[in-house]
């Protein structure tokens, strides 16, 4: 106990402003001075993990990391990863009355990119409405990609298992439907059907980075990314996926964001959802 009050007492104003020059070349998060109480007891919690006694020995660690690793697990530390399944239900609605439907007729192939897709509710969700709307869609060339920075959540998104909270917004028969239930105490835990899990590649992707895929996409998911982005990296990031779609193509944000004052070449469409 002393020893955590002695890493709270020790974030000093050079510390967070290291720690967020760090962050923002590294994954485009700015970290705003209202974040330093989070950035510092989230960093208070990795500095414990590791015996190390106060975050200057933890900064001196992660420079002098040579693998890269911890720089990763202080991402991990950093990022919010808040995120349920069918959030923000009005782009479900979408994708099931409009997109879906009219992609079913149209291509043969349908590739759907979940870009922050956290613990994988997100990019499920959308597997289980083209198994909805799409009754042939396991033998058709569907593919969700879903990419985060953080290889923490990719690791929950990997194994598939959540408890009730995620499932606060969902239809009870869908969980019966795509949803075995492995465990009733503790708490409830559901482990998502093999047919949802056979449509999605996880992998990690820093968004900052080269995109090592050629898409074209039908859909891009962005919700609730870029809000921790400046708005130069917004506007870099939204021309990119611009590249990236189908003639047609949607880009869905997150509902509180918006591409006002950003330079883009989309068509508004409905808000927080942009069309190629
Ligand atoms: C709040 S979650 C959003 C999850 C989901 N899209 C939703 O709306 O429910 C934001 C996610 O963005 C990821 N993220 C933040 N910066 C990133 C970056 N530079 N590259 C890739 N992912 C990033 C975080 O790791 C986190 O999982």
């Amino acid at each position: 106990m002393q020893q955590f009050a002695q890493i709270q007492a020790e974030f000093t104003e050079e510390q967070f402003e290291e720690i967020s020059a760090l962050v923002h070349q590294l994954a485009g998060i700015h970290l705003h001075e209202g974040k330093k109480e989070l950035v510092k007891s989230r960093l208070a919690k990795r500095t414990r993990q590791l015996q190390l006694r106060n975050l200057n020995e933890y900064i001196t660690y992660v420079r002098e990391d040579t693998t890269g690793r911890e720089l990763i697990l202080m991402l991990d530390a950093i990022s919010t990863n808040l995120t349920f399944f069918f959030r923000e239900s009005k782009h479900f609605d979408f994708l099931r009355e409009t997109i879906l439907p009219s992609l079913e007729q149209k291509r043969k192939k349908i590739r759907i990119w979940s870009a922050g897709c956290s613990s994988g509710e997100e990019p499920y969700s959308v597997a289980i409405l083209l198994h909805e709307v799409i009754p042939s869609a396991a033998s058709r060339d569907i593919r969700i990609l879903a990419t985060d920075l953080s290889t923490r959540v990719l690791a929950v998104a990997c194994r598939g298992e959540y408890g009730e909270d995620s499932f606060r917004d969902t239809p009870p028969p869908l969980v019966q439907k795509y949803f075995d239930l492995i465990q009733r105490q503790p708490q409830r835990l559901y482990r998502v059907s093999a047919s949802l899990r056979n449509m999605i590649h996880f992998a990690r992707l820093n968004l900052m980075d080269p995109w090592p895929m050629k898409g074209p996409f039908d859909v891009i998911f962005c919700r609730n990314v870029m809000i921790y982005f400046d708005k130069p990296t917004q506007n870099r990031l939204v021309n990119r996926f611009y590249d990236l779609l189908t003639e047609g193509g949607a880009l869905l944000l997150g509902h509180s964001e918006s591409l006002t004052g950003t330079k883009h070449r989309f068509r508004y469409h409905q808000p927080a959802t942009y069309v190629r």
